[in-house]
């Protein structure tokens, strides 16, 4: 049988997208959940165009209790025997109580050529810093917050005239293509 992935997603799920495309018939995984941690992430509608199903647990009534969140989440990813995670844009801290049930399962993309710039604003720190180049790291998940072991990574240059909006554009264009490669040979190493 071939590993069943769940996608997670908090926004409008562009990276997704893209990996919810590459696996087609010939791929070595399928695509079984999408999960949102809100009902608005504009993602899920694009998930279920594509034929995959769709759901979402809102963080919020959780409130600080973030293991109990991510029970529900857990709940959704066992009822369809998801077997990989791959973070797309999910905005929340996941601790090690949901990692560890994970090890060595899941991925996660950042817009930053990691180990530099975890976390956020990610685009607006290189611009800060001076650098001349930026990108995007395909990585595994480990308890430590956008570290893990690199998978992938894609440089671009970065433009006198950038702002964070124009360079998130230019990093972004990478991050669909590097994701998908990163799944595929993930899976194919499992
Ligand atoms: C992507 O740029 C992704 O790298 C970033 O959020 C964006 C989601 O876009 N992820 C993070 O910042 C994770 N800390 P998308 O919803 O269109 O894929």
């Amino acid at each position: 049988m071939k590993p069943r992935v769940a996608v997670l997603i908090s926004g409008g799920g562009s990276n997704m997208v893209k990996l919810l495309e590459s696996m087609d018939g010939d791929h070595p995984a399928e695509p079984v959940l999408v999960l949102a941690n809100s009902a608005g992430a504009g993602g899920l509608a694009k998930a279920r165009a594509l034929g995959v199903q769709s759901d979402f647990v809102d963080h919020k009534p959780y409130g600080k209790d973030r293991e109990a969140f991510e029970d529900a989440l857990i709940a959704k990813l066992d009822a369809v025997q998801a077997d990989v995670i791959c973070l797309a844009g999910f905005m929340r801290v996941l601790t090690s109580h949901f990692i560890d049930r994970y090890d060595g399962r899941m991925l996660n993309i950042h817009p930053s050529l990691l180990p530099k710039y975890k976390g956020l604003h990610t685009h607006a720190r290189a611009i800060e810093a001076g650098d001349n180049e930026a990108g995007c790291t395909v990585h595994e998940v480990t308890a430590k917050l956008d570290d893990g072991p690199i998978l992938a990574q894609a440089r671009v240059p970065i433009l006198e005239t950038d702002s964070p909006e124009t360079l998130a554009a230019r990093v972004l264009i990478e991050e669909h293509r590097i994701y998908p490669q990163a799944l595929r040979q993930f899976i194919h190493k499992l």
